[in-house]
């Protein structure tokens, strides 16, 4: 392949030529689709006539014209990528294409390609260029039409952007129609999608009185499953005016459900959406999925304000939209259910996804200086990492400083292409805020770490907190500044209660922190330095810290806090993210001790005041069930391994397991009782209730299954074959599945025989084995990809299968490297069909070095494999590249 061209955020240029209207039309035929595209071009400089460099990607070029007249040899040049118009007129001009292209042909989920027979486009990042010739960067943005002409019978339904302004029937059984989107937009917000779908209808009247038609489209069979995406749909709507003030934009919004999607796309007013993140009925959908509905839908919903009104200049600027509207759909969800629940599992998902990639090779910042391919930077970091330095923002200003910014952020840039930095200063200017040199979290990659020590001064009252920070290197930034890190702040009397704040002493200076004469119980500390010392003024006696309540920065925090301060805190603590945080610290501290047992081969034990301080947790009927199960939920093994110097998956996972059963044992009177109390009605609800009370019964029901013992796994059969939602089935038939044998075998079997004709649930049934611990489970994996239901073409399946089975430490990091020749060779069958889900495969390898000498050598000899291929794509090269740099 040619040396792939890395782009870089320092060498942005303003375009020469702006585009003012588009008229796109479709011809969708079975064998090609012809795209003509009339573009009325604007040069920036008037008079400048320089090259007109258009992408362009798989398209054979029809004909091209300038002002009518069609361009002679010599007046264009078309490449691989590009079609250059050499000498275009000076002053505006109108330049007309036609080009031919095979959706049917196009594997890769972008551009124009067909799904289950339908027509559908994605065209974020850039995917446009596989549509037609055009400058695909988001600083273009122009008005436009579509028209969509195609076969009636078999494309009875025919979308695109905006509002619908024409339709008729033509002759030999076509039909057409013609969408005109009054905003003007970057090109990946365009989308058609063309096929046999229906509607589920609805309307919702926004806060100014307009009334928008609101339609969910799927294949017909599916169309019952559409009724909790509308719920979220209109939820999302309406609470987007209630706390940001924000107002649907037209009369019409459309979300498309489609089962062959890489995720979901905000294209303005034509969501299209994977079906999985559409369709859900109590007896096929999960809890999680349910929420994860009602977050992706709100998620896209809310990008027609951050992203679409106001859009990005480059894809540098990813998280300027990303972290952002991923930030508004975690408060939605956390305003429709609960807060400390949400933040909880936010966290971890930042912990668990985000940590590793920060400290690894593909580290970059939240707005990376470079890229290769685009796609390989829709990352965790650009979105989670983002999306917490968003909060950061509301943390320092609170909930009507952080508003005031985001009016002055929509006011000013309506209709723009902008950057991070215009954001920071909406939020700056807005509030007259002094954020010192918090635009660091834009370009330093790498996860800080904050080391706190406290003393307590029995004579002079008071109390204080020795802030150090490092940020390790990353590559590409050997030596990182101090940043500017919010920590905020409480103090525990000794009875547990919160202690009322009234001044700190820090950088020579006393400072009041009570607010309008009240006193407040937390603070946000403003730590900008390598080292930093606050002091805190008339505290009466020795108090516990309880530090980053809310985790209000996304940092790793070392702090002096004994085993009795945490238990302490796990018992009192008013903020409940760090109530559970305490039980974490104490977890990762317990496992980690015993991993060191497992080394040395010495008995492993569990520390009794741990199992007594989750038996308090479980008893407390004061508390949020649903927070229950997160408390008493430990560690991933990845979070474990990350904080260790040569990962040990082997130990780590045994550690986990031993401690999982011990706490069942110890326990178990107390587990079965909640299995018994919290067993669910027959009708189904999604409300927070409901679903904590489901969630703690298959959290102790989990607890019990991991116990050798014949009465617990007739509880967990009993608890499958009485199950009346697929939540409580799939948790009993996860427990059921944690011990091979034949319960699980035919547990597994049953299930299938119950669900085959149901592909989103046959996905969960391919997940729940790839990622199964038991031992050997690579000879399963091939015996799956065989499976008549598994695709290699469909991204679900993929990342059920091999996602799944990535997340099986012991059997991924098998010593013998079964599971990485696996990987290597998936990802390069899937390297030919599609580039974006191969390379999201591939980073299961980035972080090798992390390992024995034995699974690095094997590791790295896969991906050194998969460089070495001929016909590489550039996503699967960049990751695998870096990787072993
Ligand atoms: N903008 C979409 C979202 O809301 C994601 C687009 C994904 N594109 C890609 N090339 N991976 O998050
Ligand atoms: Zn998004």
């Amino acid at each position: 392949m040619d040396a792939p061209k890395e782009i870089f955020l320092k060498d942005y240029k303003l375009p020469d030529y702006y585009f003012d209207t588009v008229d796109l039309s479709f011809f969708l035929g079975e064998e090609k689709t012809t795209v003509s595209a009339k573009i009325s071009v604007v040069p920036r400089v008037d008079g400048v006539a320089s090259p007109l460099v258009l992408d362009g990607v798989d398209l054979k070029l029809i004909s091209v014209k300038i002002n009518g007249n069609e361009l002679k040899e010599g007046e264009f040049q078309v490449g691989p990528r590009h079609l250059i118009l050499t000498s275009p007129p000076s002053g505006n001009f109108i330049l007309e294409t036609v080009t031919e292209i095979l959706p049917h042909k196009n594997t890769s989920l972008e551009g124009l390609y067909k799904s289950s027979g339908n027509f559908c486009t994605q065209c974020e990042a850039e995917g446009f260029r596989k549509i037609t010739f055009y400058q695909d960067r988001p600083d273009i943005m122009a008005k436009d039409t579509c028209r969509i002409e195609a076969n009636k019978l078999l494309y009875p339904v025919l979308l695109s952007n905006g509002n619908l302004i024409e339709q008729g029937d033509l002759e030999g059984g076509n039909h057409f129609a013609i969408w005109e989107d009054p905003f003007k937009k970057p090109c990946y917000l365009f989308a058609l999608v063309a096929g046999q779908l229906e509607s589920r209808d609805d309307t919702f009247t926004t806060c100014s009185g307009r009334k928008v038609a609101l339609k969910i489209w799927t294949p017909p069979q599916d169309l019952p499953k559409a009724e909790h995406a509308m719920y979220s749909l209109k939820a999302a709507m309406k609470w987007d005016e209630d706390v940001f003030g924000r107002e649907y934009d037209l009369d019409i919004f459309n979300i498309v459900s489609v089962p062959d999607f890489l995720g979901a796309m905000e294209n303005k007013s034509l969501n299209i959406f994977n079906s999985a993140l559409v369709l859900a009925s109590p007896e096929t959908t999960t809890d999680a999925d349910y929420a994860a509905i009602l977050g992706v839908t709100g998620h896209e919903y809310f990008h027609n304000w951050t992203g679409n009104r106001v859009t990005c200049r480059d894809w540098f600027q990813l998280s300027l939209k990303e972290g952002l509207t991923v930030f508004r759909d975690q408060e939605f969800s956390s305003d429709m259910g609960s807060r400390t629940v949400k933040r909880i599992g936010d966290v971890s998902r930042l912990r668990t996804r985000q940590f590793p990639q920060d400290a690894g090779p593909m580290a970059h910042s939240v707005r990376p200086h470079s890229y290769i391919k685009m796609d390989n930077f829709y990352t965790a970091t650009v979105y989670e990492k983002g999306a917490e330095v968003v909060r950061m923002y509301k943390t320092l200003l609170g909930s009507q400083g952080f508003r005031k910014g985001t009016d002055l952020y929509f006011e000013r840039h309506d209709g723009q292409a902008v950057t991070c930095e215009d954001f920071f200063a909406a939020m700056r200017d807005a509030n007259h805020a002094d954020f010192a040199n918090f635009l660091l979290w834009y370009s330093q990659a790498g996860t800080p770490i904050v080391k706190v020590t406290s003393s307590y001064n029995a004579e002079a009252r008071t109390f204080s907190l020795k802030f150090s920070q490092t940020v390790p290197p990353t590559p590409g930034q050997p030596v990182k500044e101090p940043m500017f890190i919010p920590v905020a702040a409480g103090l525990l009397d000794s009875s547990g209660k919160d202690m009322p704040l009234s001044s700190i002493y820090h950088d020579g200076k006393l400072e009041s922190v009570t607010c309008c004469g009240q006193p407040v119980y937390t603070t946000v500390l403003r730590v900008t330095k390598g080292e930093e010392e606050f002091t805190f003024s008339d505290v009466p006696e020795k108090p516990i810290p309880s530090l980053l309540r809310g985790y209000s920065a996304p940092i790793r925090l070392q702090s002096d806090l004994t085993d009795d301060d945490l238990f302490f805190l796990l018992a009192h603590d008013s903020d409940g993210f760090n109530r559970w945080e305490a039980g974490q610290i104490l977890a990762r501290k317990l496992m980690l001790s015993q991993v060191v047992n497992f080394q040395k081969s010495s008995p492993l034990v569990l520390d009794p005041q741990f199992v007594h301080g989750i038996k308090c947790i479980l008893l407390d009927s004061s508390l949020d069930k649903e927070f229950i199960a997160k408390a008493i939920t430990l560690p991933g093994e990845s979070e474990i391994m990350d904080l260790m110097e040569v990962a040990d998956p082997d130990a780590v996972h045994a550690v986990r397991k031993f401690i999982r059963k011990q706490l069942a044992s110890q326990l178990k009177h107390e587990f079965l009782n909640l299995v018994k109390e919290n067993r669910s009605s027959e009708k189904y609800v999604f409300d927070h209730t409901n679903m904590a009370r489901r969630a703690l019964k298959n959290t102790a029901l989990g607890y019990l299954a991991s116990l050798e013992d014949e009465e617990m796994t007739e509880l967990v059969l009993h608890e499958y074959k009485t199950a009346t939602n697929m939540t409580d089935q799939f948790s009993a038939l996860a427990a059921i599945a944690q011990k091979a044998g034949k319960a699980r075998d035919d547990a597994l079997a049953d299930f299938y025989n119950q669900w085959q004709h149901d592909y989103l649930v046959v996905n969960k049934w391919f997940a729940l084995q790839s990622s199964s611990d038991i031992p050997g489970n690579v000879e399963n994996l091939y015996k799956l990809l065989g499976h008549q239901a598994f695709d290699l073409k469909n991204p679900d399946k993929v990342f059920s299968l091999i996602g799944g089975f990535r997340a099986s430490h012991v059997n991924f990091h098998a010593k013998d490297g079964s599971g990485y020749k696996f990987l290597g060779e998936v990802v390069l069958q899937l390297d030919k069909l599609n580039p974006q889900v191969a390379s999201g495969m591939v980073t299961a390898f980035s972080r090798w070095k992390r390992y024995d000498e034995t699974r690095q050598n094997l590791a790295k000899a896969q991906l050194e494999m998969i460089v070495s291929v001929n016909g590489l794509s550039e996503n699967v090269y960049e990751i695998a590249s870096k990787s072993l740099a």
